[in-house]
């Protein structure tokens, strides 16, 4: 939990952030967020579109840690495609955080949730303006996308000259979007790994059942251990308390010879019933 990575642009960011998707805002994303700083998270993972910023940043203000000793993410909820609505959405962010600047922010997908696949190049361009500005003026240390592919990734820089420094995708074992992979590594965009667990999906896998018992690990640890051993950065997520610890204990490292073999499973979530 306290060791860093360090984006493009020098940024320390630490290597496991604390998820809150499908947290309730309230009582749930409060109490969740305090137990993951009080057993040494110092990044947290929100977006707009989670509804639970404010929840996220009570939650922060509260734990009494200095602002500027946790990481905080958010995100630029997905059917915002123009430059005034980046910048609007980005205030509003802050509002609702209670905070006067954020470390990461991040274009959600590249197209509206309702409207996946939909050709949004060049909102992607006007909203990722806005990013860049914000990032020039000191109001967010670091900028970046998410769900975007290689392509996606190419519009912005072509259009902008500037390669973010974040992605952040689906990546667990079984999707580890190779194809992705391959393209942040060679442009040093650092890929954050959401969903590490596959929302619970691969703690059932057989493999990783065994792989666990031989490391005296559990479940949860092979696969966010899985994540950093791949370069990329998970972030798990849970209500409970001492899964919230667990998944922070992974300090350990899984060899070579086990990588590969939990990088030959195939469980494309798209196949799940
Ligand atoms: P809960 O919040 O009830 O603990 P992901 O991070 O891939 O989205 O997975 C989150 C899901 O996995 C949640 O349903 C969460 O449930 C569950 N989960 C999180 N950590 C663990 C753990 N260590 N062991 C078992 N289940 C976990």
């Amino acid at each position: 939990l306290t060791e860093t990575y360090v984006l493009s642009n020098g940024v320390e960011i630490p290597k496991i952030g604390f998820g809150t998707w499908q947290v309730p805002d309230g009582k749930i994303a409060y109490e969740s967020v305090s137990m993951a700083l009080k057993n040494g998270y110092r990044h947290i993972d929100t977006a707009e579109a989670y509804k639970n910023e404010k929840s996220v940043g009570h939650a922060i203000k509260d734990s009494k840690i200095p602002r500027e000793e946790i990481f905080v993410t958010s995100k630029l909820h997905s059917h915002i495609k123009t430059y005034e609505g980046a910048k609007e959405a980005f205030q509003k962010t802050l509002e609702e955080l209670e905070f006067d600047y954020l470390d990461l922010f991040l274009i959600h997908a590249p197209w509206p949730w309702n409207e996946m696949g939909k050709d949004c190049r060049e909102g992607n361009v006007e909203a990722f303006k806005a990013m860049i500005e914000l990032y020039k003026a000191g109001k967010i240390k670091a900028i970046g996308v998410s769900n975007f592919s290689p392509a996606d990734i190419d519009n912005i820089i072509e259009h902008l000259n500037f390669v973010p420094h974040v992605n952040q995708i689906a990546f667990f074992v079984g999707h580890n979007q190779s194809e992705t992979d391959v393209y942040c590594k060679d442009k040093n965009i650092l890929i954050e790994a959401y969903s590490p667990l596959a929302i619970g999906h691969a703690l059932k896998n057989p493999v990783v059942i065994k792989m666990a018992k031989a490391y005296d690990k559990t479940p949860a640890q092979i696969l966010i251990r899985y994540c950093i051993e791949k370069g990329t950065l998970p972030l798990p997520k849970s209500t409970h308390e001492s899964r919230i610890i667990e998944n922070g204990q992974v300090d350990f490292e899984i060899k070579k010879s086990d990588l590969d073999i939990l990088d030959q499973i195939d469980d494309d979530p798209r196949k799940w019933n």
